[in-house]
């Protein structure tokens, strides 16, 4: 628990009542309300969470109004151009830079665990194939506890090793085969001679029939998307897989919650809502009337990929992500995508006007990672797969820090109740 060296006094009908506050390594002060209902019997109101710390965290840190992301305190934008995603995933788990040797074993150990339960081949063939692939994502993941019971004993240390690396393992794999599902492809089995960003890649579009070769460009890219979506503290999906967890559920579950709530277009889905979005305005000379929508108070269009929770001035992913659109474009040959000609403008004209500039409403991460994956190949929906395999590191770090809190209790929000008083049941033949 942070340092609490200050006091709040809250007045309520004239009593007053002294509230620890804690001093974080960085951020604002938080206001301890753990004993308030205890002392004057009443609730604190914050729908959204908006304003409530709901846990002690050490690993991820965002200062929204300057644009601040960092992991254990490592910039967001010196992870993306110098490290990479398994590295990164180690830092997010164990706290610190790993040796080249620890890095080493690391990368052998996750790269060992990318296969899956043969079997869960079968359990895909069950859904549809006209199936959202998140929807099959939220199914096969929360089976994998029937599969890996071996790791679901959350009291055991070394199981939740091993459920970790199996989730960031195998999240690629079942990504990709729901993939191939959805476009009647056979499913492609992992490669280990290939790193983790260059296997997805291949488990995605090689098919038996020919060889298929994973350009390091590409691959450095798919890296540095699932690197930017690596972990970003306590956000919906985050706060459902700790909430699930809080219960002592098993990792398998918790992580299908997450993936349940990212889908949700204020969320993961965003990134192909906003693609969506940019292909409907279609040419930049629609911008205007797309702005005017989203403006419009009785319309309930908004500019996908616009605005963010927390960053209030700029989202750095989206600075490192716009630069890697315009790297792949260039890669792939592509000089003119409309697409990207669209998103540009559109950025430039939001900016531009005050209802944005004023609501401090800004491009983030999934204004141009879209555009990125549709030129890559990627159907828009896979984009928030992608996202959800990118993300798993992030929830797993958190999963496994909320169980070694020894403060960890089940989550249970209290509520403002607006419904009827205590009244007498009616007998059906007298309502
Ligand atoms: N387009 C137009 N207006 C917007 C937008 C937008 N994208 N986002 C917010 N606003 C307006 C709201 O209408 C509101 O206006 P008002 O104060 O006049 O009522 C004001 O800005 C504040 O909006 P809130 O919804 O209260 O802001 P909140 O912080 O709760 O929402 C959110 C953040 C959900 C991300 C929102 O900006 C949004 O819906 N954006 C589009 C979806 C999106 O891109 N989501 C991805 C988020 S990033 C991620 O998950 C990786």
């Amino acid at each position: 628990m942070a340092d609490t060296t200050k006091t709040a006094t809250l007045t309520i009908d004239g009593t007053d009542y002294e509230l620890p506050v804690h001093q974080p390594t960085a951020g604002p002060d938080v206001v301890d309300i753990r004993k308030l209902y205890g002392q004057a019997g009443v609730f604190t109101y914050d729908p959204g969470f908006t304003s409530t710390a709901s846990c002690d965290s050490t690993i991820t840190y965002i200062d929204g109004d300057a644009g601040i992301l960092t992991h254990r305190g490592y910039p967001i934008d010196q992870l993306a151009g110098k490290s990479h995603f398994l590295e990164v995933c180690f830092l997010l788990l164990y706290g610190y830079l790993p040796k080249a040797e620890e890095l080493e074993d690391f990368e052998t150990t996750v790269t060992r665990h990318t296969m899956i339960h043969e079997q869960m081949h079968n359990f895909f063939r069950g859904f549809r194939r006209d199936a959202h692939p998140m929807a099959t994502m939220v199914g096969v993941v929360g089976a994998m506890s029937a599969f890996y019971h071996d790791s679901t004993d959350i009291s055991d240390e070394r199981q939740r090793e091993i459920a970790s690396f199996r989730l960031i393992a195998k999240m690629p794999t079942i990504a990709a085969m729901a993939y191939k599902y959805s476009i009647g492809q056979p499913f492609v089995y992992p490669r280990n001679d290939l790193d983790y960003a260059a296997n997805f890649l291949h488990m995605c579009f090689s098919v038996p029939a020919e060889e298929y070769h994973v350009d390091p460009i590409l691959a450095r890219a798919m890296d540095r998307i699932f690197t930017l979506h690596a972990d970003h503290e306590q956000n919906a999906s985050t706060s459902t897989v700790r909430l699930a967890s809080s219960s002592g559920a098993n990792p398998f579950a918790c992580v299908a919650a997450g993936i349940a709530c990212l889908w949700g277009p204020a969320h993961g889905g965003a990134n192909q809502a906003c693609l969506e979005m940019l292909k409907e305005i279609g040419t930049p000379d629609q911008i205007p009337e797309y702005i005017a929508r989203a403006k419009d108070k009785n319309d309930p269009f908004r500019l996908m990929g616009f605005g963010h929770r927390v960053y209030k001035n700029f989202d750095p992913r989206a600075k490192v992500m716009k630069q890697s659109a315009d790297e792949v474009l260039d890669l792939l040959g592509v000089e003119d995508n409309p697409t990207l000609q669209v998103a540009k403008d559109l950025e430039k004209a939001a900016l531009e006007d005050p209802y944005f500039t004023e609501k401090k409403l800004f491009p983030n991460v999934d204004f141009y990672s879209g555009i990125i994956l549709e030129a890559m190949g990627f159907p828009t929906a896979m984009f928030t797969p992608i996202f959800a395999l990118s993300r798993t590191v992030g929830w797993v770090s958190q999963w496994k820090e909320q169980l070694s809190d020894p403060q960890m209790k089940i989550g249970r929000p209290r509520q403002l109740y607006q419904g009827e008083n205590l009244r007498d049941y009616v007998d059906i033949e007298n309502r």
